[in-house]
């Protein structure tokens, strides 16, 4: 990493500090005071805003964020635009580590069932987890609980907001859709595995102009940039959790994925649309969430009226 990516590095570890010291940036970029001092002009030239102070040394101005490699681990392309970090990752050479794609932009995010994910410039995480799994498909409903619990754990880690679970993989804050998770894999009919699964996370993190018909219905992380966190800080701990979620010691362990799950998630109690696809939507009380993480609902109208059923895929409507 060259000199100025180091200090940038550093400078936006501690942006929840205040000033970091020449000395010390020289220490762990290994260069001498001048250099450092050369790099931070050059910071400054390209339009980083660092403050410099004689006795305390140099801080990047809070609200700042970009985009940065440096305190992210693992293999990770960044990229200002794309059209959509999950179609990016699926044109990359297959590969047994796990690749991640992370852009500051999409213009053509996609959400589920075929659906546009509003995904703004410089205000939001846009990011792709790609990895070959050793599950089966039956454990396609704990892969996506497992990663709906580690979102809502970072995000509560590094921004201190509690965030509760829509199932499937909804993340709410005050009553709106602060996050949308899109899971998908590319099966092999020969071994019966997933050659790939790629885990699609939208966050939106600052708020952003938002559309008219969307404005009842997105939310933000945070009212301001102004914050004592970064979307680096976030998608850091983002990754460490899903790189123990599937290939810690305990990959997809069911009974802490389903505990934990059924702890985040806010829908059981509720009295809720069901749209299974396959029939016309119905009126269902939430009764539980089940060892598998589906739903257990019972009708409360149509032709299945009073009964009780346990439902893995679909979507409910508050
Ligand atoms: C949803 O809410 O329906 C799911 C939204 C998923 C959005 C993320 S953003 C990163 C990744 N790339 C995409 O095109 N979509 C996912």
């Amino acid at each position: 990493m060259k000199t100025d990516e180091k200090v940038l590095t550093e400078l936006l570890k501690n942006a929840k500090a205040t000033y970091i010291s020449g000395e010390s940036l020289a220490k762990t970029s290994g260069v001498s005071r001048n250099s450092i001092w050369k790099a931070i002009e050059k910071l400054k030239k390209n339009g980083y805003p660092i403050t410099s102070s004689r006795s305390k040394g140099y801080k990047l101005e809070p609200g700042y964020d970009i985009l940065s490699k440096g305190t992210i681990k693992g293999d990770v392309t960044i990229l200002s635009t794309l059209p959509s970090t999950n179609d990016y990752i699926k044109h990359m050479d297959y590969s047994d580590s796990t690749q991640i794609v992370i852009a500051d932009e999409q213009t053509k995010g996609k959400g589920r069932l075929g659906r546009y994910f509003f995904s703004p410039k410089g205000t939001g995480i846009y990011m792709s987890y790609s990895f070959k799994p050793k599950f089966t498909p039956d454990d396609t409903m704990l892969i996506t609980c497992g990663v709906a619990n580690v979102v809502h754990d970072s995000i509560k880690t590094i921004s201190g907001k509690d965030t509760q679970l829509k199932w499937v993989n909804d993340i709410f804050l005050n009553g709106k859709k602060i996050c949308g998770i899109l899971t998908e894999g590319e099966f092999n009919l020969e071994t019966n595995l997933f050659d790939r699964i790629i885990i699609g996370i939208g966050i939106n993190c600052f708020p952003s102009e938002v559309p008219d018909d969307l404005k009842d219905i997105i939310g933000f992380l945070s009212e301001t940039a102004e914050v004592d966190y970064t979307r680096n800080d976030l998608i850091a701990d983002i990754i460490k959790g899903l790189d123990n979620l599937f290939i810690g010691k305990n990959p997809l362990d069911r009974a802490s994925i389903i505990s934990n799950y059924r702890k985040n998630c806010f829908v059981v109690g509720k009295i809720v649309t069901l749209n299974t696809f396959n029939s016309e939507p119905s009126q269902v009380e939430i009764l539980d969430i089940g060892e598998r993480c589906e739903l257990i609902v019972k009708y409360l109208d149509g032709k299945k009226e009073g009964l009780t059923e346990n439902i893995i895929s679909g979507e409910i409507i508050l």
